[in-house]
């Protein structure tokens, strides 16, 4: 018999394993971003700084740094590798497929970010102790290596939601996958975004500047470049959505909740309405205001449009070829790899999965509300929480239907058929799909289930 590499679910009952990625990603988003932002910021900065000789800015660009160094490298390299881990117990197969077509590109980024850590480490250290020049030197390397970190994962990411171009899936290619439609808009809009992420983040560190009247310049200018971000950004973010693919507009449209468009058009209009205020007004700046305004821009802006790109690419998590529930889905002849769907819907996934207990490869009388529960977690516990919370709780998605005829009904129309646009086909035997049922007909009690 033919067994797929599956590997074992993780599944997390409060938030589920999903979730706990996305916190951790969000996180790392925000200070990613900001670094990003802030690599270019503090480059424009130096160069204003040593041109116009004012010690003055020198010392502010030094004060960032170190703010930087604290808050967004700390946060970012301790979150980058919580992704990795993360990622890999909640998507193995998900991370395969990016490691497989993109480890060379990983790997360079690596050495952009290790230039930008040393960069962000000699930008505070050298600041008034080097002569102008080599100082400079050191700002623009530090900047573009900043942000051709953010060129090479934007290339991922945009695999990870599409691969760019068709002919990727016979004949592979890195760059093939790498730039599609949609690449060029995503750069643009990231860079705004992370620009306006680090004159939020530079108005923090300008609120502590005593010296009233360069206090007030620096808010200013931080509120111009702040502002004239949002706005390019927005634009930019606009065209990108116009470049999704077909089937990404319409889980937009369809999908995402009614107040999901309007709150990051309404973050965005808050923040561009907060930037023109500090123009008009430099001294109401205070930490904590600048304070508060990351963290707003941390949930009401990062956390929905990371949930967008992930329901976007539903029910794939990766290249449009690895279902969110691990399964392959589709052949892709430049990897060597075949979708699994046939086999399982001849065998079965509990006769098929490596890590099934071996008394529920069989469904009898005595264990069907286990095999149920092995099943719900093998297939179903990616994308929905098997309890009441966590995203997608199954107990809604069932909208407090008890019986199990009618969801088994239900699964075999819908699932088995794979007619739902943003839900994988999920082949199950008649013997899976009556077990799977069952249990799902008795969910708010499963914690009363055996292991
Ligand atoms: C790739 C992620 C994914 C997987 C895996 C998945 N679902 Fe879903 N499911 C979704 C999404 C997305 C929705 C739509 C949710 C919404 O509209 O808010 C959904 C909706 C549903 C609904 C409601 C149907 C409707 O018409 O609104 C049911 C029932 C459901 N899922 C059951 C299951 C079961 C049972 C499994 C496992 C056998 C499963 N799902 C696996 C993503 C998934």
């Amino acid at each position: 018999m033919e067994i797929p590499g599956l590997y074992p679910t993780w599944y997390e009952p409060l938030l589920g394993s999903g979730w706990v990625l996305g916190i951790i990603a969000v996180i790392h988003v925000l200070a990613s971003h900001t670094s990003v932002g802030a690599a270019l910021v503090s480059t424009w900065l130096a160069t204003v700084a040593v041109r116009q000789n004012r010690p003055e800015l020198l010392d502010y660009v030094r004060r960032y740094g170190v703010f930087l160094l604290v808050f967004s490298y700390v946060l970012g390299s301790i979150t980058g590798p919580g992704i990795w881990f993360s990622a890999t117990v909640a998507s193995p197969r998900g991370l395969s497929a990016l490691i497989h077509s993109y480890v060379w590109w990983w790997a360079t980024e690596w050495v952009f970010f290790l230039i930008e850590v040393i960069g962000i480490y000699l930008l505070v250290y050298l600041a008034g102790r080097v002569d102008s020049r080599s100082y400079l030197q050191v700002a623009w390397i530090f900047g573009v290596a900043s942000w051709a970190t953010m060129l090479i994962i934007v290339g991922i990411l945009s695999f990870m939601l599409w691969p760019g171009q068709e002919s990727w899936f016979t004949e592979g290619g890195s760059l093939a996958g790498f730039f599609g439609p949609y690449t060029v808009a995503q750069i643009l809009t990231r860079t705004c975004f992370m620009v306006m992420a680090a004159a939020l983040a530079g108005n923090l560190i300008a609120s502590g500047i005593e010296e009233p009247r360069f206090r007030r310049e620096m808010t200013r200018t931080l509120a111009r470049v702040g502002m004239t971000a949002a706005i390019l950004g927005s634009l930019f973010f606009q065209w990108g959505l116009a470049t999704l693919p077909e089937s990404a507009q319409l889980l937009l449209k369809t999908r995402l909740p009614g107040y999901f468009v309007p709150t990051l058009w309404a973050i965005l209009a808050g923040i561009v309405a907060y930037f023109a205020a500090l123009l008009a007004q430099p001294d109401w700046l205070k930490p904590s205001l600048a304070a508060a305004m990351m963290v707003a821009l941390l949930i009401f802006g990062i956390w929905p449009e990371e949930r967008a790109r992930e329901s976007m690419r539903k029910p794939f998590v990766a290249g449009q070829f690895v279902y969110a529930n691990q399964i392959i889905a589709r052949d892709v002849p430049a990897l060597g790899v075949r979708s699994e769907l046939q086999l399982l819907a001849e065998q079965g996934i509990l006769k098929s999965h490596p890590f099934i207990p071996d008394p529920l490869r069989r469904v009898n009388p005595g264990n069907q509300l286990e095999a149920g529960q092995a099943l719900a977690l093998v297939y179903c516990s990616n994308c929905h929480g098997l309890g009441e919370t966590g995203p997608r709780p199954m107990t809604r998605m069932l909208a407090g239907n008890r019986n199990a005829d009618e969801i088994e009904r239900l699964i075999k129309g819908a699932l088995v058929t794979g007619n739902m646009i943003n839900m994988p086909r999920i082949p199950l035997t008649d013997e899976e799909a009556r077990a799977l049922a069952l249990f799902l007909a008795g969910l708010p009690l499963w914690q009363a289930v055996g292991p």
